[in-house]
């Protein structure tokens, strides 16, 4: 967050800016305590519990609730080019402290602020006008996506606006070739490609924004009901420009966990039966898709894919440039989502290893963001967790090892399926292993080339290879529905080209000529070295093109690799 020079200290004194006031379990309860009644409707004021940071590790439920009430005092704002920040803040300010603000670009140049009290927000929607269209009609729904009109001179045309957009975007991978080439080591790329490339904290706020504009609609049917990010909005594997995945959360409602009297009188409400969980998933969902399409401002191109195995709305929310993928009774994604951010914030060179053959992948046409036989981003994340489990030492614990940890609030089955795992992050204990990125990156490739695809599973619970129960060409277990395969879609073609790639990869990092920076100056760009190499297609090209260049002496393992390789492809043509 920065602040021009022009927005002075006299600012500085009305407007906390630049602070986040991440409010104590004491406070945030209270907070939500409160119902605040703008817009005629309820916003939910679901409680999750904020549970004890430990050993500097937040759980995702902490994070997750820091976030929507932060969300839920904030608005989204249009606003012109050449808004002077300065007058903008001041107007807004009229209304309370502001905690937070940033501008960004997606389709016009957009505002996110965030107030310090629920009370500023309410009178500012309070003043707020109503459009007024003489030729059009429009849907009377007020929400918190607002425009900034100017019919004063404030903004002279050839005054300096002043604000500095948040990117919401990765640069080109071209401009991250050479940047990573100017790096001097692989370590350093590693590290340099996750800091370019993931979420950044606006981009997060504004993901739960989203979240929150969303609810607000849901809230109309379903006042009681949350709307939570995840997948890898929250997963910490997120990059920007990667969708947002939301949980349309009714279990408060849903009479899952209701409490009955042990006797006496009470009055329950009364409500409609449905023939099965799926069927009141995609009737609420259908509801609510159409409120989506007909009602929500800046929601467009909404489809209802109902009859999906997990059914979903999916749309495009122009003010953000987000995709969006809405579903409901998605319980155990949510849990899948917790179990990677556990591994995430257990060792830092989990983040880093996955961040580096995600981007790696995508490059190579690995995975794609069209649905196919291609492997998907979260099965490639279960593959480096598994990779990153049969070192030795194993740098993450097994689920196996994460469930027995666990203590009994953790206990957790959803339709029948153990989803336990321990919360408490103190409780797991790592062993040391001091393996530098650029070792298991090599690693990486080096296991996966050599992997017994044919016959072996993986599985992330058991922490080691399991044989196939089935004949699909990849077989790795869902770690919490065990006898579901979560690379189902994955063909022999896409198989043996991630095989393939691997090993172009390893052989590619063992070449001195690849894995040392190759110089270059301020005026010349770099030439592309290392995790910079890996990344261009046409440098891992296939076995044709590696045979005309000239080759470093193979060591014993890359000759081995070098053999299975070719014995893969007689194997083939035989
Ligand atoms: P990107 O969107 O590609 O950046 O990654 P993502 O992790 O968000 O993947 P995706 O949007 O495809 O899915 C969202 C979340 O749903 C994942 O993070 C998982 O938690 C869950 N998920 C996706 N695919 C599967 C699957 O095949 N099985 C299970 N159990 N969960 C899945
Ligand atoms: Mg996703």
């Amino acid at each position: 967050m920065r602040l021009s020079a022009s927005f002075g200290a006299a600012m500085a004194s009305t407007l906390a800016v630049c602070r986040l006031h991440m409010k104590g379990r004491g406070s945030l309860s209270k907070c939500l305590q409160k119902v605040d009644t703008f817009l005629h409707r309820t916003i939910g004021t679901n409680v999750v519990a904020v549970k004890e940071e430990r050993e500097g590790c937040k759980s995702l439920y902490g994070v997750q609730a820091a976030r929507q009430e932060q969300a839920e005092r904030s608005v989204l704002v249009s606003c012109h080019a050449r808004t002077n920040e300065k007058n903008f803040l001041k107007y807004l300010s009229r209304h309370g402290d502001i905690n937070k603000y940033f501008f960004y670009e997606s389709y016009g140049m957009y505002a996110v602020v965030e107030f310090a009290n629920r009370e500023s927000l309410a009178s500012l929607l309070e003043e707020a006008a109503i459009p007024s269209i003489s030729h059009e009609s429009m849907v009377p729904f007020k929400s918190r996506l607002l425009s900034l009109r100017n019919l004063g001179s404030a903004d002279a045309p050839n005054q300096r606006s002043g604000q500095q957009c948040q990117p919401q975007t990765t640069i080109p991978i071209n401009e991250l070739i050479q940047r990573l080439s100017r790096e001097e080591s692989i370590e350093q790329q590693i590290t340099s490609l996750t800091d370019v490339y993931q979420l950044t904290e606006e981009n997060s706020r504004l993901r739960f924004l989203v979240c929150s504009l969303l609810k607000d609609i849901a809230a109309a049917y379903f006042p009681e009901c949350t709307i939570n990010p995840f997948g890898s909005s929250v997963n910490g594997f997120g990059k920007l420009g990667c969708d947002l995945d939301m949980f349309l959360d009714v279990d408060g409602i849903s009479g899952r966990n209701a409490k009955m009297p042990k006797s006496g009188l009470w009055l329950e409400y009364q409500m409609k039966r449905a023939s099965s969980e799926r069927a009141v998933t995609q009737s609420l969902l259908s509801v609510i898709g159409d409120c989506v399409d007909q009602f929500g401002p800046g929601c467009v191109g909404v489809q209802k894919i109902l009859n999906a195995r997990c059914p979903l709305v999916r749309f495009a929310h122009q003010p953000s440039g987000f995709q969006c993928d809405l579903t409901a009774n998605n319980r155990v994604a949510m849990k899948s989502t917790e179990l990677l951010y556990l591994y995430g914030e257990l060792d830092p060179r989990v983040r880093h290893l996955v961040f580096t053959v995600r981007c790696w992948a995508r490059a190579h046409g690995i995975t794609s963001s069209i649905p196919g036989a291609w492997i998907t981003n979260f099965s490639l994340t279960v593959m480096v967790l598994f990779f990153l489990q049969r070192g030795s030492p194993p740098i993450i614990p097994t689920l196996d090892h994460l469930r027995d940890l666990a203590g009994p609030g953790d206990k957790n089955v959803i339709e029948g399926n153990d989803c336990t795992f321990v919360s408490d992050f103190s409780k797991i204990q790592l062993l040391s292993n001091t393996e530098t990125l650029e070792k298991l990156l090599c690693e990486f490739f080096e296991f996966y080339s050599t992997f017994a695809f044919n016959r072996m599973s993986i599985s992330i619970r058991k922490g080691n290879e399991q044989n196939k129960p089935e004949v699909a060409p990849l077989h790795i277990q869902n770690p919490f529905e065990t006898s579901l395969n979560v690379s189902k879609n994955v063909n022999a073609t896409q198989l043996d080209r991630f095989v393939a790639l691997c090993q172009e990869s390893s052989w590619l990092l063992h070449q001195s000529d690849t894995n040392t920076p190759r110089g270059g100056n301020a005026e010349k760009a770099p030439t592309p070295w290392g995790l910079a190499t890996l990344l261009m297609p046409s440098q891992v090209a296939g076995i044709k093109g590696r045979k005309k260049r000239r080759r470093e002496p193979a060591s014993e393992r890359i000759k081995s690799l070098l053999e299975s390789l070719k014995n893969t492809n007689q194997h083939k043509k035989s």
